[in-house]
């Protein structure tokens, strides 16, 4: 319910939660995950369930799927994101999404 708000108005969102892993969420992951699913594949949602059944299991793994995502998911290289924001979002991720 949160995330819906925060996609709608990001800049409000970011002062609340002072997380910009939070912010990158809504800018670049949300559109696709929108409160950790997956509206392309619905068996790689951002879910402890699916990280179990698909082998990803720390902050690095989901790095490592933006730099070399599957089909259906755009690359998020060190350009777009660097390696500090990109463990961020993943902290984001697996401290939001159960
Ligand atoms: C255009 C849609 C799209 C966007 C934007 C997108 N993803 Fe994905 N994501 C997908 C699809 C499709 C898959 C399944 C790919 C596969 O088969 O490996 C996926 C899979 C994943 C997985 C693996 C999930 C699992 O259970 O195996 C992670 C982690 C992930 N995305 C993270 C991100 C992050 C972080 C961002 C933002 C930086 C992002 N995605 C942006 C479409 C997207």
């Amino acid at each position: 319910m949160l995330a819906g708000a925060c996609s709608l108005a990001l800049s409000g969102c970011e002062r609340q939660s002072g997380s910009s892993g939070e912010a990158m969420f809504q800018q670049h992951c949300a559109a696709c995950h929108p409160n950790g699913g997956n509206t392309i594949n619905p068996h790689k949602t951002l879910r402890s369930k699916d990280f179990a059944a698909n082998n990803i299991k720390s902050p690095g793994d989901i790095v490592h799927k933006m730099r070399n995502p599957g089909t259906g998911m755009p690359m998020f290289s060190r350009n777009v994101i660097p390696d500090k924001e990109a463990y961020q979002v993943a902290h984001y991720i697996l401290s939001t999404f159960k």
